[in-house]
């Protein structure tokens, strides 16, 4: 199984989700999650493992630039844009069903059934760290590394000093009327 995303596992574009919060946890955990299920579906449903696991280590790459409902377009154009066979991008686009679009192929339907097993794995990872911390740490960590949740803590410090700001000027105004008996 590893043998068939060797690549992919050393490119940084997948190298940095271990750095990116998805399901409360490393996104990377779950991509990892998603390829074992995957090569295990593949061979259920005799459907082609090299294709499955390719689609499941790429499948919620820059999962933020889209919806729930498009993300998994995003990621199936990134995997053209790597030159990925049609098939993996195929696999890939489908992958929320059915949230989105509908699988066409026994490999998209693996990757719909494997990518819902891992999230449940994801949960179950997520709830057995809150037991001793290991979950409440590694979301400390990501919260600081994933650069969405950085932007969002700018933005929060940013929209309160504003409202600093402007509940300082409101009382001064206030304090000046009450002065000059307005
Ligand atoms: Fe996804
Ligand atoms: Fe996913």
């Amino acid at each position: 199984m590893e043998q068939h995303i060797a690549d992919l596992l050393a490119h940084p574009k997948v190298r940095e989700t271990r750095d990116h919060m998805h399901h409360r946890i490393a996104k990377h955990d779950h991509l990892l999650r998603s390829v074992k299920f995957s090569a295990r579906f593949a061979r259920l449903l005799r459907a082609d493992e090299r294709i499955c696991v390719r689609a499941a280590i790429i499948h919620d790459i820059d999962s933020r630039l889209g919806t729930l409902r498009t993300h998994g377009a995003v990621a199936a154009r990134w995997a053209a844009d790597q030159g990925e066979p049609h098939e993996v991008c195929a696999a890939i686009i489908s992958h929320m069903y059915p949230l989105g679009p509908a699988p066409t192929t026994r490999e998209g339907w693996v990757l719909v059934l494997a990518d819902k097993a891992a999230s449940f794995g994801d949960l179950t990872q997520y709830l057995r760290g809150l037991v001793n911390g290991t979950s409440q740490a590694n979301r400390r960590r990501l919260q600081l590394s994933d650069p969405y949740y950085r932007e969002r803590s700018t933005r929060r410090r940013r929209q309160r000093l504003r409202e600093r700001i402007l509940g300082n000027l409101l009382l001064r105004r206030r304090q000046i009327r009450a002065r000059i008996g307005h």
